[in-house]
């Protein structure tokens, strides 16, 4: 029978979650693919959120493979693509790569990107397929948490009222629209809060009614996110541009590492760096879009 690709529903999602930890794990060595990332969710967080759409793969009756394609206004990204280990290279990838590129023209996306693994001939062929081109080494580092400096006033976007919010994330907006036009990550930032996988941390610029946003930073935290026990993940990150940037986007780093006890960031690096695996980071069209140091 040939494959169907479909929205997921809600039904599909323990199998779907199943599916993207045997896969990572299988591609990775691990030695228990099966309970390889059960520490971390990358299905449940994206699933029916306002600014993913989500999809699925089915053969012969069963789940074989998902896709998730995320909006962040004028940029997007997708993954975790996933296929069950024994229904690989079978073209099941390749139908839900092409999934997520009709969502990304239905969107009117102009600028989409994904991480894969630099090493992989495969995947870099697999979306070069789809016109996307390797651009970034980008380190996933992680290093031990330190008590946080504090230099700046911070806030945190689920402690402020409903009232407030809209506010924040209008000021958000304009900070990303300087990175890339239309780079909006109001989505991202709402549904965080809502479905408690971490927080959105926010510097400011002065005090009281004079201060101004500096930078904010999208994290995760815990077990039912993309962090995993113990750790908070930097998912998004950004700091106004102009003098001062530097400190600013430094500051945000270092408030982000006080607040848990190991932190995770993906930074774009172009340098060769030992130790590290090195995923890379693929764009089209072929430009540096949303990522920028
Ligand atoms: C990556 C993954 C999603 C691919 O799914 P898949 O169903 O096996 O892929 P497909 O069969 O649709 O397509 C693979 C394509 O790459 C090509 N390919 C495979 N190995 C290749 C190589 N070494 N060099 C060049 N092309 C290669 C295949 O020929 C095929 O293209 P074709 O059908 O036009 O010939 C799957 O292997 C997987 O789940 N891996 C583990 C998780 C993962 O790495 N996810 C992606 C993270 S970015």
């Amino acid at each position: 029978m040939s494959t169907v690709v479909r929205p997921l529903t809600e039904s599909d999602l323990p199998e779907a979650r199943r599916i993207v930890g045997a896969a990572f794990g299988t591609f990775l060595g691990a030695p228990d693919p099966e309970t390889f990332w059960a520490d971390r969710d990358y299905v449940f967080g994206r699933f029916g959120a306002e600014h993913v759409a989500s999809y699925g793969a089915e053969l012969d009756g069963e789940l074989v493979g998902s896709n998730f394609a995320t909006k962040w206004g004028s940029v997007g990204f997708f993954g975790p693509l996933t296929i069950r280990p024994d229904r690989q290279a079978r073209g099941i990838g390749k139908s839900l790569v092409a999934a997520v590129s009709d969502r990304f023209d239905a969107w009117g996306t102009r600028h989409a990107g994904l991480f894969t693994f630099a090493h992989s001939a495969l995947h870099l062929a697999l979306y070069q397929k789809f016109g996307f081109h390797a651009r970034f080494l980008t380190a996933i580092m992680t290093a031990p948490a330190r008590p946080g400096t504090d230099d700046m006033p911070s806030s945190r976007y689920s402690g402020l009222p409903q009232s407030e919010r809209p506010a924040v994330e209008s000021a958000c907006r304009e900070l990303t629209e300087e990175l890339y036009g239309g780079l909006d990550l109001s989505g991202e930032i709402r549904t965080v809060a809502a479905r408690g996988l971490g927080d959105t941390l926010l510097l400011w610029d002065g005090a009281g009614g004079a201060s101004r946003l500096a930078g904010f930073a999208i994290c995760h935290w815990g077990p039912a996110s993309e962090a995993g026990e113990g750790c908070c993940f930097v998912k998004f990150g950004a700091a106004r541009t102009g003098p001062g940037g530097e400190d600013r986007f430094a500051s945000r780093g270092s408030q982000c590492t006080g607040r848990t006890s190991r932190a995770t960031a993906g930074l774009g690096c172009t340098s060769s760096t030992t130790g590290v695996r090195r995923p890379t980071r693929a764009a089209l069209p072929n430009e540096p879009g949303d990522t920028r140091t």
